[in-house]
């Protein structure tokens, strides 16, 4: 059997080097096993968990769909716009019946994003149920996302879990799985914090349809250290480990690996400016094909709802009936 790859990605802003290297090139490594059953969902529902311009909303579910495929994921897999499935919606009313409200207020994300503002979306809380329901509703077994992920899939199994042991067999229960040293990769000016869509002023985040120059010079301005040696110590050198970390996962080698043979930090961002550059740049002049042809992008999201969605409503049909709702009719 086929192994069930099932990931999903936020257009909330422009994809980014860490959207990139911890979940993009993971799904497409595990796309290209032999066994691979891939699928791959625009979560604009997620979206709408904080403030949001419905036209910018719009465009950035066709960008980040158009982005995907520029990236390779191949047509024949099932992409599509979360929106587009009612199982998700449906799925998550279900499972806020099975999780708890204390589950949902230690999420460590939902804690981070309502701290200090007095004014949050309802849904921002029940945000992971509707992850899960993304997840249950198409049998995923793997589901490739970076480190800040994890915790909503733990909840995801543990939820598959108890609903089958309440109410009978119902749900595969998946497995996360995130890169060894980028599934946290961090903003370049700020090696604190994670690299995000959102949230910084982007002067350290690269994205993933930015122009060389734009590349050279965010690179340029990436914060290191005054050692003039170069040493994975990812504690004490946060600067240079996470830009090891990105180079390493450019190349192919380990993030100390990566650094052998560089005299300084000139030479180390000289090298990831050319990795970056080769890594991104046929993404982006792929991006400005596709783009050119919108409805071929509105084709590709049409024919994955109509391939997930059958199966989908078949699961919740499932899950409906385990939880004791009459079927009438
Ligand atoms: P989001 O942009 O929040 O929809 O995230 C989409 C995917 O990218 C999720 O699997 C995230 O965990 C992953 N991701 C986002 N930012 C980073 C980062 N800085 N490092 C590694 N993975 C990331
Ligand atoms: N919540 C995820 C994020 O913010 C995106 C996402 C939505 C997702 N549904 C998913 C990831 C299902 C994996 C599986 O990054």
């Amino acid at each position: 059997m086929p192994t069930r790859v099932f990931t999903g990605l936020k257009p909330t802003g422009r994809l980014q080097l860490g959207n990139h290297l911890g979940a993009v090139r993971p799904l497409l490594d595990l796309a290209a096993a032999p066994a691979a059953d891939v699928l791959v969902c625009v979560a604009d529902l997620h979206a709408l968990t904080v403030d949001h311009d419905p036209a910018r909303l719009r465009a950035l579910t066709r960008e980040l769909a158009t982005t995907l495929l520029a990236c390779g994921l191949d047509p024949s897999a099932r992409l599509f716009v979360q929106s587009s499935v009612p199982a998700h919606t449906e799925l998550a009313y279900l499972l806020e019946c099975t999780a708890t409200h204390g589950e949902m207020t230690r999420m460590v994300q939902f804690k981070e994003k309502s701290s200090g503002s007095d004014s949050i979306r309802l849904s921002l809380l029940t945000y992971p149920a509707l992850m899960a329901a993304d997840i249950l509703a198409h049998d995923a077994e793997v589901v490739p996302v970076g480190e800040d992920q994890r915790q909503h899939l733990e909840l995801t199994t543990t939820l598959a879990r108890r609903f089958n042991a309440r109410y009978g067999e119902t749900f595969v229960v998946p497995r996360a799985t995130t890169p060894p040293a980028t599934a946290r990769l961090k903003d370049l000016r700020d090696p604190g914090a994670k690299m995000g869509k959102t949230g910084s002023d982007g002067s350290g985040v690269v994205f993933l349809l930015d122009d060389p120059d734009t590349i050279v010079a965010k690179v340029r301005r990436a914060v290191t250290d005054a050692e003039p040696a170069l040493i994975y110590d990812s504690a004490e050198r946060p600067g240079v480990a996470n830009i090891a970390a990105l180079l390493g996962a450019l190349t192919g080698r380990e993030p100390a690996a990566a650094l052998d043979g560089l005299p300084g930090s000139g030479a180390l961002k000289r090298a990831v400016i050319d990795a970056l550059v080769a890594t991104l740049d046929p993404v982006r002049r792929r991006y400005a094909e596709l783009a050119a042809e919108p409805t071929e992008v509105d084709r590709v999201l049409a024919a994955g709802r109509d391939a997930v969605a059958p199966p989908a409503a078949a699961t919740v049909a499932r899950a409906r009936e385990a939880m004791g709702l009459l079927r009438v009719g």
